[in-house]
């Protein structure tokens, strides 16, 4: 049996177009190499957000040298958001020739062939979008690989330009999915069983706004799927500030298999500093987005993304986002330092010092991480409602879920709890951690 295996950077879409790779190579008669097994296939799906990714994935291709010295006829495919930037493919081949195939975002279906004729030496493939990507291929087939979760896909692309980001440039304009289609996608994993499913996209409010014109956005797509009967959780990402409206957070209070969970990227807490980064919000817009969610959803587990050393940043800047992070108290927060991409605006504007941003960093860090401990606390010997998705990877004899605003919980038990709905009382908090007993 040929063997395959894929190697995955970056965000929830990227791990979902691995599904997609999974079921192409599953199709073609691969099965996954297991740990330590030597592997005929070896797809790189990559992520050029930030500086780190991309070095992380340069690394891990060049590794693969050796093991191609040794194995010739092993396929290696780079794919994915690095390969997509201006004239990164060829560059890629060139430094290492040993790659055989160079795909872009939105093209991975062509794996389906490439591979085959590779396979049977007939050479070498770069197929990237360079200029408009293509529409959506409505007829992929998946591998699913995520338990009790699935993931689907209502949108691609981005149209905010956030004047860091290279996403827009790799993923191209927003294009919907149907109505129907996703729908139809929803119902298909409703009947596979699949108790959790998270709509994907890069800003899911803007949903439909490009083939619906406004009649028909996020806030009615998720009602529509939050009416289909039977017991599951819908959890949604990612939301931009600037288009979250009140009438989301109405459906969110309305179904209660829509999730109390939502992640609100805020990047800074200052004025100056947003309007610099083209995000159209300004703090107190935001602020006032808290309070709406907090008013209808006061147990909303509240999540954001947040970035220090943007250019231009000063201490000022700074503080107002330390007194953000102080003021929303985010149940978690994803932390990053400014990276600078190439073919951005902000590439062009003047850097902050690398050691003020490392600074910054560490003080965001440990208030978030007080903040975090302090909520873990709020926890204690309350009971939650916990999807169970699956053995503890920390814990001997223990099994793992996450609460309905998206807590982990580690808990006694086993094999027999994953899928399920369980009451769990929590005992004991460490840091962002959650430990309980199961309640009858
Ligand atoms: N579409 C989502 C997420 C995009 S990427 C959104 O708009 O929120 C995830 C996070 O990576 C961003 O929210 C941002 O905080 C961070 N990020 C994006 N570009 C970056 C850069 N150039 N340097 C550092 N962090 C970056
Ligand atoms: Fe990037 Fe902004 Fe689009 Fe998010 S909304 S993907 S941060 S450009
Ligand atoms: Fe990375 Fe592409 Fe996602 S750049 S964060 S994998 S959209």
């Amino acid at each position: 049996m040929q063997k395959y295996r894929i190697i995955t950077y970056g965000c929830q879409m990227n791990v979902h177009e691995s599904e997609k790779i999974a079921g192409i190579l599953t199709k073609l008669g691969y099965t996954e190499a297991k740990e330590g097994e030597d592997a005929d296939v070896v797809v790189f799906n990559t992520c050029c957000i930030r500086d780190n990714a991309e070095r992380k994935a340069m690394g891990h291709i060049g590794m693969l040298k050796t093991e191609k010295k040794k194995n010739p006829s092993m396929i290696v495919a780079v794919v994915g958001c690095m390969t997509q930037q201006d004239g990164a493919g060829k560059a890629l081949r060139e430094k290492f020739p040993f790659i055989d195939i160079v795909l872009g975002t939105s093209n991975l279906a062509l794996l389906e062939t490439y591979i085959p004729s590779v396979a049977a030496s007939r050479g070498k493939y770069v197929d990237i979008d360079e200029n408009e990507l293509p529409p959506i291929n409505e007829n992929e087939s998946f591998y699913r690989t995520s338990g009790t979760n699935a993931w689907l896909n209502i949108m691609y692309g981005c149209n905010n330009f956030c004047t860091y980001c290279i996403v827009p440039y790799v993923r191209g304009r927003e294009r919907s999915r149907t109505k129907e289609a996703i729908k139809d996608e929803f119902l298909r994993l409703v009947d596979e069983g699949y108790k959790e499913i998270t709509l994907l996209g890069q800003n899911v409010n803007s949903y439909g706004k490009d083939i619906y014109g406004g009649e028909y956005g996020f806030a009615d797509l998720l009602e529509e799927l939050a009416k289909v009967g039977g017991k599951r959780r819908i959890r949604f990402m990612t939301s931009h500030p600037k288009d979250f409206n009140r009438k989301l957070i109405d459906v969110i209070a309305e179904y209660p298999n829509i999730c109390n969970n939502i992640h609100l990227p805020v990047q800074s807490g200052s004025d100056k500093i947003l309007k610099l980064m083209n995000r159209h919000y300004t703090r107190e817009y935001y602020l006032d987005t808290i309070a709406a969610i907090r008013e209808k959803l006061p147990d909303c587990g509240i999540t954001t993304d947040l970035m220090v050393g943007f250019p231009y940043e000063e201490e000022c800047d700074f503080l107002d986002t330390l007194d953000m992070v102080e003021r929303v108290r985010y149940s978690n927060a994803f932390t990053f330092v400014y990276s600078v991409r190439k073919g951005t605006p902000a590439a062009k504007m003047p850097q902050v010092d690398p050691e003020v941003a490392k600074d910054r960093i560490m003080r965001l860090i440990a208030a978030q991480n007080k903040i975090t401990k302090e909520l873990s606390k709020e926890y204690e010997n309350k009971v939650y409602e916990i999807l169970c998705e699956d053995f503890s990877p920390n814990k001997k004899g223990c099994v793992c879920g996450r609460t309905d605003s998206g807590r982990l919980v580690t808990f006694e038990g086993g094999g027999d709890l994953i899928g399920k709905f369980v009451n769990v009382r929590i005992t004991r908090s460490q840091s962002a951690s959650l430990f309980g007993v199961t309640e009858e």
